[in-house]
């Protein structure tokens, strides 16, 4: 792991490997660590990057809330701290999807493709919106435990929990370890995060979309529409998996991305 401060906070990232860079952006309320079936594995090829967001894993904040614009320029400093000067692939779940979504939006030139893994162009509704705020404020209350017991069946596949449960738990021990600012900050950002569904006819970038096909949170009907949207998108789903696909199916999902990043440089040149 690497630390960099920046202005007054310190990010921790994973940056492993050499070549076209590529940017991992993890989940909420997890950490770089749901990406491990892919760090080692894509480091072969590509510069891997995987931060831990402002206030999640062992990055710093001290801020109330977090917005999706704030993550995303966090990114785009990272990017300048490691003098990264070639545009990157950046691969959100998520949460980091909604992050991906300014990122395009915001630092355009820093952006050569996409991969949107189990995430979402529209809005919370105004019902979830403010359910995110209560939960922010039993968060800071009670801490992260009573996340897992809501969140673990929502993320992952039936077959995975069954099949699969060291990655079930390494994950419910992330939360369980997540820093309640940091969550409660990101639950508000999220409550307060814009609907973008407008922007995805203008995103020319090639994109690969990933969907878990059990995805309970961003269900594969809704991602296919993101992709139909998307002038340049393939779409992909990952069978038996749920919301965290990637880390469920590394070795389909880094399939996907290898081809996907393999064509889209033969068809761009980039
Ligand atoms: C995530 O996996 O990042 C969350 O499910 C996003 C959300 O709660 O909308």
């Amino acid at each position: 792991m690497k630390t960099l401060a920046i202005a007054d906070t310190k990010f921790h990232l994973v940056d492993q490997g050499s070549g076209p860079p590529l940017l991992f952006v993890h989940g909420f309320p997890l950490d770089h660590q749901m990406w491990l079936g892919q760090i080692d594995a894509l480091a072969d090829e590509y510069r891997v990057l995987a931060p831990d967001l402002r206030g999640f894993g062992e990055s710093e904040s001290s801020l109330e809330v977090v917005s999706m614009e704030r993550y995303a320029d966090d990114l785009a400093s990272i990017l300048d701290a490691l003098e990264v000067d070639q545009p990157v692939s950046l691969c959100g779940l998520s949460m980091g999807g909604y992050v991906a979504w300014q990122f395009w939006k915001r630092h355009a030139r820093k952006l050569d493709k996409l991969i949107l893994c189990d995430t979402r162009a529209v809005a919370d509704s105004t019902e979830a919106a403010l359910a995110r705020r209560e939960l922010a404020k039993d968060v800071l209350a009670q801490g992260t435990s009573m996340l897992v017991e809501a969140m673990i069946p929502k993320l992952f596949s039936s077959k995975s929990r069954e099949k699969k449960p060291d990655i079930v738990e390494a994950t419910s021990a992330v939360i369980q370890k997540a820093n309640r600012m940091g969550v409660a900050a990101a639950l508000r950002g999220m409550a307060d995060r814009p609907d973008v569904t407008h922007w995805l006819r203008q995103i020319r970038v090639p994109t690969l979309v990933v969907c878990g096909e059990e995805d309970a949170i961003s269900v594969v009907s809704e991602m296919g529409e993101i992709a139909d949207q998307l002038p340049q998108a393939t779409f992909t789903v990952v069978p038996d998996c749920g919301h965290m696909a990637p880390l469920e199916d590394p070795a389909f999902v880094n399939r996907a991305i290898r081809d996907f990043l393999r064509e889209a440089q033969t068809e761009t040149g980039s």
